[in-house]
């Protein structure tokens, strides 16, 4: 087997060879300088924008109420004092949602107790729920669902008392 200069084939692929080492060589070299502003950074590992901030803020009660999922598109919840935004999943705590009880709440109760009644939420303006009655498989119970929601959400806050804030 011989390779064949004299073969059209042979030398377009010679070409074609060069031509890639070239680029790889000397990338600026066969970039063109007249790119359209829109495809500038089209072809980049570069990301278009800063992703949104997101602030660790305390919360108290009061000001978790408001990340209920009704006006603002945020939805947060609490679990023994730390405070979860759960906003991707609106499908269960947005209105209608099987969760939507916990949104803008204190949870832990009804995290420790699997229900989500009523009666598992505290007054927004009474002071937090000390847990003081649940019992140790409870408490395993609440920690278990803390570690579904650190590892699938993100922690963007602290539940302190209405008045520590
Ligand atoms: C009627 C009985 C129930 C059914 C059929 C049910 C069903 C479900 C289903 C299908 C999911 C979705 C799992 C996933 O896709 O990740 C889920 C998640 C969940 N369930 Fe239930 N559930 C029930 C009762 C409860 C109760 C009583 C609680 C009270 C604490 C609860 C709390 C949760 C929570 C916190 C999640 C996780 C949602 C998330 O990842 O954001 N569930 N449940
Ligand atoms: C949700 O929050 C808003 C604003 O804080 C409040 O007016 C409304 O009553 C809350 N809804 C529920 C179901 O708690």
């Amino acid at each position: 087997m011989s390779f064949d200069l004299g073969l059209p084939v042979n030398t377009a692929l010679l070409l074609y060879v060069l031509y890639c080492v070239q680029r790889i060589i000397l990338p600026s070299a066969s970039t063109p300088k007249t790119v359209p502003n829109e495809f500038k950074h089209s072809y980049t590992w570069m990301p278009r924008g800063h992703p949104p901030t997101l602030l660790f803020k305390t919360y108290t009660p009061r000001t978790l109420q408001p990340f209920n999922g009704t006006d603002n598109p945020r939805i947060l919840l609490a679990i023994k004092g730390v405070v979860y935004d759960v906003t991707a999943g609106r499908s269960f705590y947005g209105p209608g949602g099987m969760y939507a009880n916990f949104a803008g709440r204190d949870a832990s109760r009804g995290m420790a107790k699997q229900s989500f009644d009523e009666e598992m939420l505290t007054d927004i303006d009474q002071p937090l729920d000390k847990l003081e009655d649940l019992t140790g498989e409870e408490i395993e119970n609440m920690r278990g669902w803390m570690d579904h929601f650190a590892n699938k959400y993100i922690i963007c806050g602290r539940l302190v008392e209405n008045d520590a804030a």
